[in-house]
Formats: structure tokens, sequence, C-alpha cells
């Protein structure tokens, strides 16, 4: 039987590199499974916050971990996701609950738990994951790697334009404020730190859209 790390595609980077609309239309592309572990990290962002959970005691962290129930059901847009059976995919995009993701990503507990989720989907193979960490720590032995950038002034402006889509108010300077705390905050911290890894491909997506990227990748993919 083929290795299954062989068919797993691994794209990590900051926020706002163009990571899921490039994971989801090459998963879609392949026939593969597209696991969104950002949803992951928001999905118990979310949970603490409902819970009032404080994030410092591990206790209380690790109650609610092990009563974790979390479903996630790719689809043609964004990533369906339902904790305890109710479906908080919109709750989970908006900027704030991204604040609280990168909050509960750096404890050991909730990365531990969600790693071994993540390997277990991993395991059957034919993933595109997408993440911080999925080609360092996740699933180091995966045979395709990429890390997605783009400067922070581009990702800026991409979010505000999304958020305007969407009908949201956006001010630019803020979100440029908020991407570049994250950033350091996902950078720095001392568990699996947002960098590409040692035999990743870097792709800088400022002046390419998520099409031409996808293109890259599958020209690679048939070439390898
Ligand atoms: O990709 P996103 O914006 O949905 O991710 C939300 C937060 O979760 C982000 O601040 C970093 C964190 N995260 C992580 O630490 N590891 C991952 N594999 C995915 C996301």
């Amino acid at each position: 039987m083929a290795n299954n790390m062989d068919t797993i595609i691994t794209i990590d980077g900051p926020s706002g590199g163009g990571k899921s609309t490039v994971s989801r239309m090459l998963a879609a592309a392949l026939g593969y499974t597209y696991l969104d572990t950002g949803a992951m990290y928001r999905a118990v962002g979310l949970q603490a916050r409902k819970q009032g959970v404080d994030l410092t005691d591990e206790k209380q962290m690790a109650a609610m971990l092990d009563k974790l129930d979390l479903q996630l059901s790719p689809g043609d847009g964004d990533t369906k996701v339902l904790l305890a059976g109710e479906d908080i995919s919109a709750a989970i995009r908006s900027a704030e609950m991204g604040m609280v993701a990168s909050a509960v990503s750096a404890l050991p507990l909730v990365r531990q738990k969600l790693t071994e989720i993540q390997q277990q989907i991993g395991a059957k193979g034919r993933v595109v994951a997408e993440g911080r960490d999925m080609g360092t720590v996740v699933f180091p032995k995966a045979r395709y790697k990429y890390f997605l950038d783009a400067s922070a002034e581009v990702r800026a402006r991409r979010r505000v334009d999304q958020l305007h889509e969407k009908g949201e108010a956006a001010d630019y300077d803020d979100i440029l404020a908020q991407i570049i705390k994250r950033d350091h905050d996902d950078s720095t911290r001392a568990l699996a730190p947002l960098k590409p890894a040692a035999d990743a491909v870097l792709v800088d997506s400022s002046r390419m859209n998520a099409q031409e990227v996808v293109n890259f990748i599958l020209d690679q993919l048939a070439k390898k």
C-alpha cells in the first residue's frame, strides 16, 4: 500500500496569505479532503468563551477538552463546523474569534488534543491540511509541503475587501495592526510557532491570485 504521507499536502502560512482559498481549490481539484485546522482552534476558542473557562486554569481546560464534541464537514465554501451539534461556522469567523483562537492555540493542552484529531483525520491520506504547523509538527513526513506568504499590507487589504463584501465595516489600519500582532504572537510562541518546514516550498502570493498559486502547486505535483 502506498504510504499515506505521499498523499498529504500541507499548506502553512500566516493569516490572509490565501491559504484557505488555495487549500479548498486544491482539494477540490484533486478530490482530496480539505482539513481546515484554523477552524478547529477557533471552535475551541468559542467553546472556552461560551463556558467562561479560564484559559490559565489547566484543570478547567482539560475538562473542557475531554468533552470537546467537534465535527467538521468541508463544503463548497467555508468548512461547516458543528460544536456539540450546533452549527458555529459563522460565529467563529469574526476577527474577535481569530484573536481568541490565537490565544488558545498557544496552550499545550489544546495543541496536543487538536494535533491528535488532525493526525487521525490525516491517517487515511488524500488530505490538503491547512494551518500553521501542518508541515512542521502535525505531518512532518508529508510528501508535499507549501508555505504561503504575502506582505502584511497585501493581507490586510484582502481582509478588508472580504469584510466589505460581507457588508461588514472594516478599518484598514486596525486590520493591519491586528495582522501584525497575530503574526508576531503566532511566530514567537514557544510551541509549534508559525514557521516554514525546512523542506517546504515557499510561495509569495503578494502578486499571484489563488488560481495561479493552485496551478503552480498542481504543476509541481505533476512533475514529482
Ligand atoms: O487560520 P485561522 O485564522 O483560522 O487560524 C486561527 C488561529 O489559530 C490563528 O491565530 C493561529 C491558530 N492556528 C494554529 O495555531 N495552528 C494551526 N494549525 C491553525 C491555526
